[in-house]
């Protein structure tokens, strides 16, 4: 993939478990968290949402994936970020349009025999449909046979309104849902 290329991280870290990896630049530089071999990565997830992005795709450690979290960790543009990556396992295309949801700036590289095979920068769109459903009982999305739709007031925090009944929802009434 042009444009992506393995490898070489800012990322810095005192931890016993690093990594060192050569540097194309001026000294080696340290992974927070090892490369894996055939999986998914979620990188560049705001930081303290780690645990939120393995909710939103029902992961909860009992599917026996091993899973890396890396959380608060410095960036190359020097910001916190969290990390998560799952071995053996390849996203769907609606699980990327979840993640959106709860991490807006995140990149997914789909990672086969160490190499970078897909990398999807997540974006949320204006409107959603049919990932969540309105939490208020009463709109009409819950009763009759349409799908739900929300304009997206606001990425971060996560701000929805309900195209029906006009409900707003909240990252937390998202999360509920998973
Ligand atoms: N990665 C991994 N295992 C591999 C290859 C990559 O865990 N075998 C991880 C990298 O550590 C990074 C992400 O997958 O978190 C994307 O890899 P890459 O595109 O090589 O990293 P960067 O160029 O640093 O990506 P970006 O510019 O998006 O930060």
């Amino acid at each position: 993939m042009s444009g992506f290329r393995q490898g070489i991280k800012n990322e810095t870290c005192p931890s016993p478990d690093r990594v060192k990896v050569l540097s194309k630049g001026t000294g080696p530089k340290e992974l927070y968290v090892k490369k894996i071999r055939n999986g998914t990565v979620i990188d560049h997830i705001f930081a303290g949402h780690a645990l939120d992005v393995l909710k939103i795709l029902g992961i909860d450690g009992r599917e026996g994936h091993i899973v890396s979290v890396a959380m608060n960790v410095i960036s190359k543009k020097q910001n916190k970020k969290d990390i998560v990556k799952v071995e053996n396992r390849e996203l769907k295309p609606g699980e990327v349009d979840k993640i959106a949801l709860i991490a807006p700036s995140a990149t997914i590289s789909i990672i086969r025999d160490y190499e970078v095979a897909e990398k999807t920068r997540v974006k949320l769109p204006d409107s959603i449909r049919g990932i969540v459903r309105c939490s208020n009982p009463a709109c009409v999305s819950n009763a009759e046979p349409v799908e739900p739709k929300f304009s997206v007031e606001r990425q971060d925090p996560l701000r929805l309104r309900c195209y029906y009944c006009v409900r707003i929802m909240e990252k937390t009434d998202v999360l509920k849902q998973f």
